[in-house]
């Protein structure tokens, strides 16, 4: 794994910058209302659980590959479970829904991820997954060019499950796959917030040279365009083979 995930630092600092969404309804909370019902749900890639403010009223499996995340998540009182969504250790057709956010594009081949998801799932069960797509915070990719930053997060890149192919991916193993978009864009009237999301996509702590010309190029309110997507599919009947 990169150093991205070693800590839970730098995933921390990228979610906080995400308080200054003008949606009045915070990405998270708008998410958790998008869940369908389920008594057993696993969540893959949970991260710090930033989905789960509180426990929910189901049996909720988060699992993470990252040993930092996984801490975090028995931290906050989650069974967590360490382990890759593209291998699972459980049995087949033992969920009734599954949670796949701003993740499957880090597992090496999404589509094995989705096939994994799709075995673990009892037939009709439901998957949401998240992503990103095209031009996605292309405000705050700008003035890390302009400051020359090495960036080695991914999501500043080509995102190999995105907005743009995450339905065709889906569809090909799932049914009833349907895209939501979450209507957002974020307004930060001052510089640290960008200045600590920007570091935190690069895989090492930046120089005090690099972080003098980071801070030069953000100045005044920042206004950064989001493109975040919400998918929802259903496990199609005779799963698992
Ligand atoms: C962008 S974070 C998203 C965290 C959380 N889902 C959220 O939305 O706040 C991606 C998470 O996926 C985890 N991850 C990366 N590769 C993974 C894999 N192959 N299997 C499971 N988790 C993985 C990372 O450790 C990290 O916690």
């Amino acid at each position: 794994m990169s150093l991205q995930y070693r800590t839970t630092g730098k995933l921390s600092a990228r979610i906080e910058l995400h308080r200054y969404g003008t949606n009045p309804t915070p990405w998270h909370d708008w998410v958790r209302d998008h869940l369908p019902s389920g008594r057993r749900v696993l969540e893959v890639g949970a991260g710090t659980g930033a989905l789960w403010p509180y426990q929910p009223d189901f049996q909720l499996v988060p699992t993470d590959s990252s040993a930092a995340m996984c801490t975090a998540l028995r931290d906050k009182g989650f069974a967590a479970a360490r382990c890759s969504a593209d291998a699972l250790p459980f049995p087949t057709g033992s969920f009734d829904g599954a949670v796949a956010c701003h993740m499957l594009y880090h597992v090496d081949d999404p589509a094995r991820g989705i096939a994994e998801l799709r075995r673990v799932l009892r037939p009709g069960g439901w998957l949401v997954a998240s992503t990103n797509g095209d031009g996605h915070m292309a405000q705050l990719w700008e003035i890390a060019a302009r400051a020359g930053l090495p960036m080695s997060f991914p999501e500043a890149m080509n995102l190999s499950f995105r907005a743009e192919n995450a339905v065709e991916l889906l569809a090909a193993q799932f049914d009833d796959v349907e895209l939501v978009r979450y209507e957002d864009e974020l307004v930060v009237p001052t510089a640290e917030p960008v200045v600590a999301y920007l570091a935190s996509c690069v895989d090492r702590d930046l120089t005090d040279e690099e972080l003098s010309a980071l801070r030069a190029e953000v100045t005044g309110d920042v206004r950064v365009s989001k493109h975040a997507v919400l998918l929802t599919a259903r496990s199609r009947p005779g799963n698992g083979s």
